[in-house]
């Protein structure tokens, strides 16, 4: 099986992006082993404190974002990092060439049920001109990341990433340490039967999203002419892995419940790097009125709505959303 290295040179990856990934799948390497010794390591359970999304942290949100923080700043790659879990970008290596953001643990509610979380990762250029410290350096549209990815702590630790040259997925082979390739260009099928939406919700959403999902609930009774399942992971590394895998429509669209937040996903650190695979991998990636990936980023934390999928569905979805 060819290796990470070998896959990304053929990819004509910059050596300097190569050191990085390679840098950031050490992290990703401790995260995984620390994940898996669960209650044995006390790594389980919440943490006293709330993060800058005011959400309660668990403290294997906490432990994976400092092994992060830690590897990738001394690095010397990384101008300067921000992290879902930081309030404020964090200046690196005055002359790193990289950027990087990322959520430290997707999903970290499911670590207590020893169920999938994952490290969702997005790498851009720096700009010579910024000091090391400032974000607005990283609000910049996600069309101009350089690399993108997952790593999904699951029965198997995998690395789903594109450099822009197809989305690619690799599995850690826990014997020698290496992430080997297991799914070269991976192609999301067009169509799909399957959603992987958080119905409980629907009540909330915009009328074009919920008549959206009325017809997907009617099946072959209904316009679109065919039975739908679910799935919800509630992990979007979890979701999206399917997605990739086997096709399927992952939505978490606005709703009016917090009617001033534009929907509950981050942009730079889920949306952008999630729509980077899936267009690399043939699939569609919307916020339902604009691509994912041209979005002009206003703040490191911004939130946005997100259909991500198969093309065909995120299509058929769309139309919905038509003169809204
Ligand atoms: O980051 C937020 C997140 O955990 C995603 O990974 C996941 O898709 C979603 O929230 C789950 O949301 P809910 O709480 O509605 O199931």
């Amino acid at each position: 099986m060819k290796r990470l290295n070998t896959q990304l040179q053929e990819d004509d990856c910059p050596l300097e992006l190569i050191l990085l990934i390679r840098t950031l799948l050490a992290a990703c390497k401790e995260i995984s082993f620390r994940v898996s010794q669960g209650a044995l390591a006390g790594v389980l359970g919440s943490t006293l404190s709330d993060n800058v999304q005011g959400e309660r942290q668990k403290k294997l949100d906490v432990i994976s974002n400092q092994i992060l923080k830690d590897i990738l700043s001394e690095s010397g790659y990384v101008k300067a990092v921000s992290s879902e879990e930081e309030d404020k970008v964090i200046g690196c290596t005055n002359d790193g060439k990289y950027l990087i953001s990322f959520d430290p643990l997707d999903g970290s509610s499911n670590t207590d049920i020893n169920s999938l979380i994952g490290t969702i990762f997005s790498v851009m250029h720096a700009p010579q001109w910024m000091e090391p410290d400032d974000p607005s350096a990283f609000l910049q549209p996600g069309t101009q990341q350089v690399a993108a990815g997952y790593v999904l702590y699951g029965p198997s630790t995998m690395l789903a990433m594109t450099t822009g040259r197809g989305t690619h997925l690799y599995t850690l082979d826990k014997t020698h340490g290496g992430f080997l390739l297991t799914r070269e260009r991976v192609q999301v099928p067009r169509e799909t039967q399957e959603f992987a939406i958080n119905t409980s919700n629907q009540r909330h959403w915009e009328p074009c999203m919920q008549k959206y999902m009325a017809d997907l609930l009617a099946g072959d009774q209904g316009p679109r002419g065919k039975n739908y399942n679910m799935r919800w992971v509630a992990a979007m590394v979890g979701d999206i892995h399917r997605v990739l895998c086997r096709g399927g429509i992952f939505a978490y669209p606005w709703d009016n419940r917090e009617p001033e937040k534009a929907g509950k996903l981050r942009l730079m650190y889920e949306a952008n790097p999630m729509a980077f695979l899936m267009e690399q991998a043939g699939g569609g990636a919307s916020t339902g009125k604009m691509r994912i990936l041209e979005v002009m980023p206003e703040d490191i934390h911004q939130r946005v709505p997100v259909i991500l999928g198969s093309a065909d569905e995120v299509e058929a979805c769309l139309e919905y959303f038509k003169g809204n």
